[in-house]
């Protein structure tokens, strides 16, 4: 079976990280999120995965020379300038000559929900497309799915006021779609899976959805990439990995506390990092206070950070107090 998996949004929630690394190939516990993710695909029984990429395919590339992520063969499809969601999952499958029912999953969302099951649940309704749901405690924020009894979507409310929809269950950004479904979507042209080819797909009674509570987070904000990343070292998953990267250099006086330490790190004497993530190079002076923040750049010798965020040409003056910073300053940076 083949699965589309998006990659090529912008990111911008998540710069400066993204000024660097492509969303998709940020660490998550020292791995890379694209790994996790097709992991769990091939678990389910995905022999090749496309990726869709809107731009800058490079950076996919150079992560996976051989051209394998997971035990999983990747066949790239680059975007001649971004499609939004639809326009790039139909470039994607034509690109790739896909024929049979497949996977969709968005290249930002962690999940643990059992894929071969969504596939038996599209199967056993002759669906032309499944979504994957899951619950959220505040639906006003989200696109919220009403379904029947019997698993097939009714319509989508967008960020519904008090009152407006007793569902709490939202689009999970995984899909199972039957080719059927880019008749839909004319060549080459920008069109959203949400707004237009799942509500043409509700008007004619195709489209089911699934809803599960196994663990699911969008990574796509600072707030939320930070958490998946402590998931996985806390026991909050079924999975724990390693908090600390291969080449770490953690000086002893130092004190760690949920936090994920990435690979050739540098983290000098007497520092007190709390519930923090340090991407691959980071480098951390003496005497540093981190806490809930990310820190890809390096920070000078009695500095204070306190959820920020410090890009890869983030350099945080010594003795400096930051709260809730970027640095730099996605608004001040040209792209
Ligand atoms: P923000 O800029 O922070 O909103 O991030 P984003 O654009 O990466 O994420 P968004 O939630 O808008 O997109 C959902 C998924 O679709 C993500 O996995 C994106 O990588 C992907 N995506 C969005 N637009 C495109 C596109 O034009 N082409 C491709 N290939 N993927 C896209």
């Amino acid at each position: 079976m083949h699965a589309v998996v998006l990659v090529g949004g912008f990111g911008t929630r998540l710069r400066p990280l993204t000024f660097s690394t492509p969303k998709p190939l940020l660490p998550i516990a020292n791995v890379r999120q694209l790994e996790h993710l097709i992991a769990a695909l091939g678990t389910a029984g995905v022999t090749e995965v496309v990726l869709a990429i809107g731009f800058k395919p490079q950076p996919f590339l150079d992560a996976f020379p051989d051209g394998v992520c997971a035990g999983v063969a990747l066949h790239y499809a680059v975007e001649p300038e971004p499609l939004d969601t639809a326009g790039a999952i139909a470039f994607a499958a034509r690109h790739a000559g896909i024929s049979d029912t497949f996977i969709v999953m968005n290249g930002d969302i962690l999940c643990d929900v059992d894929l071969t099951a969504l596939v038996a649940f599209h199967k056993a309704h002759d669906a032309e497309g499944t979504l994957h749901l899951t619950p959220v405690d505040d639906p006003s924020q989200y696109g919220v799915v009403e379904i029947d009894a019997d698993g097939w979507v009714q319509r989508f409310v967008e960020k519904p006021q008090p009152g407006e929809t007793s569902s709490n269950v939202v689009n999970a950004g995984t899909y199972v779609l039957e080719p059927a479904v880019l008749d839909r979507i004319p060549e080459n042209q920008k069109m959203s899976i949400e707004r237009v080819v799942f509500p043409a797909m509700v008007a004619d009674s195709r489209l089911a959805a699934m809803a599960t509570d196994d663990y699911w987070i969008d990574t796509g904000r600072p707030d939320t990439y930070l958490q998946a990343n402590l998931d996985l070292i806390d026991g909050s998953r079924s999975r724990i990995l390693s908090s600390v990267g291969v080449n770490a250099h953690v000086a002893a006086s130092a004190s760690i506390t949920h936090s994920v330490i990435g690979d050739n790190c540098v983290v000098e004497d007497g520092c007190v990092v709390s519930d923090s993530v340090l991407l691959p190079g980071a480098h951390i002076g003496a005497r540093v206070r981190l806490e809930r923040s990310l820190v890809m750049g390096s920070v000078g010798d009695g500095a204070s950070l306190v959820d920020c965020v410090v890009g890869l040409d983030g350099h945080v003056s010594p003795n400096a107090s930051l709260v809730g910073v970027k640095v730099p300053d996605p608004s001040e940076v040209a792209n």
